[in-house]
Formats: structure tokens, C-alpha cells, sequence
């Protein structure tokens, strides 16, 4: 490891490639490089928001090899030949959006939408595991996510909406008209401005 003049030792830049949502990004971090930062920072996908940054809130829930995991646990040399997917990646190969993302959207399952990536990958990776979870299963499912505008009846209720959607046990119902219904926040496009601040996420730094 280098040492720079004023005596400090420079940490050491690794360049690596993280496949993210089917897309190959070069990025040079630091060994200690969050994959939480990584994504927003390096490979600007900021649908991926930080809340607590010490694995409790699940806001930063991402894919990585189809599995949920806690972008702010892991670094992002550890993702290196992982294909991971956040919520920029969840929507189907024509744009329409998936059963999890339709069925928050139609159930209201969102306010402020902070949470809403962290429970649309948890919900896609826990429908595929359980595709007919009972009331209390899909309770369980987002159990670890925290919501702190507590929407938690929507929320399970739009998980149980997904798995029909996704069995095909029922077509989904198009939103209200003039209500995009948390469009932006379904599909991770929505500005959230301050993610990193205890204010906002309402959850401590
Ligand atoms: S669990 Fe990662 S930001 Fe809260
Ligand atoms: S909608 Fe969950 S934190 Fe606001």
C-alpha cells in the first residue's frame, strides 16, 4: 500500500466489474467500498436507498444472484461475479412492470416510497421461493423491511396480490385514472433527495 506525502497510507483502488440489472459497469473502488454506495455512487443507481447502513431498515435490499441480500452489508469487490439486480432491474424484458412492482402500485402498498425498493426485491426474490405464501407468510416475508410511514396493511396485502399475479390467478387491474399510483417509486425513479440523513429516513446514521 502506497503512502502519500503526508504520511497517510492511500488505500488502494481496485478495479472490478459488477453486472448490475444485465449491464456490465467498470467501476474503481476502495477494498471497503459498500455495494450500497457502489451502486448509487459508481454505477449511479440511486433506486437503491440507504437507511440505517447497518442492516436493519432492508431499504437497501438488492438481488444478487436472485437472492435478497443487504447492500450495506456487503462490499462490492464481494459482488464481483455476482449478477445483481436492483429495482432499476425488476421491471419485465418489455418495461411493463413485474407482478411485485404491479401489485404495490394497485394496492397502494407505498407513501413516502423511501422503503419501496428494499420490499419490491424482497417480495420478487420471496414470491419465487413461496408462490402462495398465506396471510401470515407474507407477513413474515417483509418482516426485516422497515416502513416508517407503517403501510404495513397495504404492503401485505400487495404481497399477496403479487403471488396471484405472478401464478396468473388474476390479471392486474390498471391504477386509478390520473393516479400513476407510485409509479416512480415502483420502478426506483423517484428523487429522494437526502437518503443519507437521519431526517429523512427517519432511522439514525
Ligand atoms: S439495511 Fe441497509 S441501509 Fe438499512
Ligand atoms: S412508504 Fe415506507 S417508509 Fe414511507
Amino acid at each position: 500500500m502506497a503512502e502519500n506525502t503526508a504520511g497517510k497510507t492511500a488505500e488502494k483502488i481496485h478495479d472490478v466489474r459488477l453486472e448490475v440489472n444485465g449491464v456490465t459497469h467498470a467501476v474503481a473502488v476502495p477494498a471497503r467500498r459498500l455495494l450500497s454506495d457502489a451502486l448509487r455512487q459508481e454505477c449511479g443507481l440511486t433506486g437503491t436507498h440507504v437507511g440505517c447502513e447497518h442492516g436493519v431498515c432492508g431499504a437497501c435490499t438488492v438481488l444478487v444472484d436472485g437472492r435478497p441480500v443487504r447492500s450495506c452489508l456487503m462490499f462490492a469487490v464481494s459482488a464481483v461475479g455476482s449478477e445483481i439486480t436492483t429495482v432499476e432491474g425488476l421491471a419485465e424484458p418489455d418495461g411493463s412492470l413485474n407482478p411485485v412492482q404491479q401489485a404495490f402500485r394497485e394496492c397502494h402498498g407505498l407513501q413516502c416510497g423511501f422503503c419501496t425498493p428494499g420490499f419490491l426485491t424482497t417480495v420478487t426474490a420471496g414470491i419465487k421461493e413461496n408462490p402462495c405464501p398465506t396471510h401470515d407468510e407474507a407477513r413474515e416475508m417483509v418482516a426485516g423491511n422497515l416502513c416508517r410511514c407503517t403501510g404495513y396493511q397495504n404492503i401485505v396485502k400487495a404481497v399477496e396480490r403479487a403471488a396471484e399475479i405472478a401464478r396468473g390467478d388474476a390479471p392486474a387491474a390498471a391504477p386509478p385514472e390520473g393516479d400513476d399510483g407510485g409509479l416512480e417509486a415502483a420502478t426506483g425513479d423517484a428523487e429522494v433527495a437526502r437518503d443519507d440523513d437521519a431526517s429523512t429516513t427517519g432511522l439514525g446514521a
